[in-house]
């Protein structure tokens, strides 16, 4: 099994202090990155390693920061902590637990793209990763690892924790920027909108999720090879019906069976597997068919879904899906910004249908009306938050039918109930 990299420390109390990072080669990677390496070669490293954004879209990192602009005289660092995908939980855990990693690879990314400021935009209802950023950040400052010559070297760095307000859509790269300068949290037209060109403030802008900047320090800390050789190691946040849900370190490409059974410790109660979503509620629903498909970018592409964040959240044989297609769309009804009016008025009319169709007044045309929502609402919305949609509500149409045909045929769920 190969060595887990980003979550070695995690169970360790005192991780969280710079005296115990450093004593375990922390700031290492940046110190020698900064007197030795031009930021060239530190994109050409995170190139090597073959890195890809996991913040869901899974943009290839070096190529990302490859788009700012060399000699635009100022550039921003902007970090994706607002983790709002339904099922994630581990850009939470690698703040809380071991923020000084992070900070770390803000500081070799800064230096690779050559900017002097650099903000972690973090979710609101993050009390505890809150507290342990400031610490890590006051203690970084004291020791000249952040401010003026860090390192003793001739690059400056500041580094500004932010608070969101609690939307999911804040979490999109350009509505994060919008909210970050004081505005509502609304996506931005792309292009010209692209923020390694137009970010913050209309400056060049790399935009990175906390998790993968995590890899950046190991990337530099360990070399590109020795990490490929581990994986490449991947996050998932494994939640729902498993006996042992939790944050699991795995190579990229694992098959999605042995992440839940072998890893997981397989359905809880003995029961039997029904459905997933592989990353996150905005990856299409998967079923049994699919438990063999590799966790990766490719893969999961090829069967309609996705890895985006890494969240599995697995479900039994009791689990009633009309009901759980009826909860994502509340959300993403309710996180709608309200910009665009196919995602906009189509949540609110699905939603309205689940009701009935849950309430017991459901009608056999409702499946059609549902089917048809979901194909006016694909390729429509303009930002990849309505999209997120209709791909899980046309698997369960199709893989579930039978259960929506009983819910408006008896008028109450079928499905067998726990005892
Ligand atoms: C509705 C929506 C919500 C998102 N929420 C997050 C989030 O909470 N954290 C995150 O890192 N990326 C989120 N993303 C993806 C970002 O737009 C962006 O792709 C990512 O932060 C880029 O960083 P990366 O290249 O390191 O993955 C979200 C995207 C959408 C469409
Ligand atoms: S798809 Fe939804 S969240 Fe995205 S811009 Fe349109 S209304 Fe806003």
């Amino acid at each position: 099994m190969p060595e887990k990299l980003l979550t070695r420390y995690i169970h360790e109390p005192d991780q969280a202090d710079i005296t115990t990072y450093i004593r375990r080669g922390g700031y290492e990677a940046a110190r020698r990155a900064l007197r030795e390496l031009t930021p060239e070669q530190i994109i050409e490293m995170v190139d090597q390693a073959g890195l890809r954004g996991r913040g869901g879209a899974g943009f290839p990192t070096g190529r990302k920061w490859r788009f700012v602009p060399k000699h635009a005289p100022v550039k921003y660092v902007v970090v994706n902590a607002d983790e709002g995908e339904p099922g994630t939980f581990k850009d939470r855990t690698l703040m809380e637990r071991d923020p000084h990693q992070l900070l770390e690879g803000i500081i070799l990314a800064s230096y690779a793209i050559g900017a002097h400021k650099a903000f972690i935009y973090l979710r609101g209802e993050f009390y505890g990763a809150r507290r342990q950023l400031q610490r890590a950040i006051a203690q970084a400052t004291e020791r000249g690892f952040l401010g003026r010559n860090i390192f003793g070297s001739d690059f400056s760095l500041d580094v500004v924790l932010h608070t969101g307000a609690g939307a999911y859509i804040a979490g999109e790269e350009t509505a994060l920027l919008e909210s970050l300068e004081g505005k509502r949290a609304m996506p931005r037209l792309k292009p010209p909108y692209f923020p390694a060109v137009m970010g913050l403030y209309s400056q060049p802008t790399a935009l990175n999720n906390v998790e993968t900047l995590c890899h950046v320090t190991q990337i530099v800390r360990h070399g590109p090879e020795w990490y490929k050789e581990q994986g490449p190691p991947v996050l998932f946040s494994v939640s729902g019906h498993v006996a042992r849900p939790g944050l699991y370190e795995l190579p990229l490409g694992i098959p999605l069976r042995e992440l839940i059974f072998s890893h997981a410790g397989g359905i809880r109660g003995g029961r039997r597997f029904k459905a997933c979503f592989p990353g996150g509620s905005s990856s299409m629903l998967l079923v049994e068919e699919h438990l063999d498909v590799p966790m990766d970018y490719e893969s999961l592409a090829r069967v309609g879904s996705m890895l985006g964040s890494g969240a599995v959240i697995v479900m039994d044989e009791t689990t009633c899906m009309v009901k759980v297609i009826a909860r994502a769309v509340e959300f993403y009804r309710d996180e709608s910004c309200g910009k665009c009016t196919p995602c906009r008025e189509g949540t609110v009319w699905l939603s309205q249908i689940f009701d009935r169709i849950l309430q017991g007044r459901g009608r056999r045309e409702d499946l059609d009306l549902l089917e048809s929502i979901a194909r006016n609402m694909t390729g429509t919305c303009f930002c990849p938050l309505g999209e997120s949609v209709p791909p899980s509500l046309r698997a369960s149409l199709l893989y579930f039918h039978d259960e929506y045909e009983a819910h408006i045929r008896t008028g109450r769920c079928n499905v067998l109930q726990p005892v």
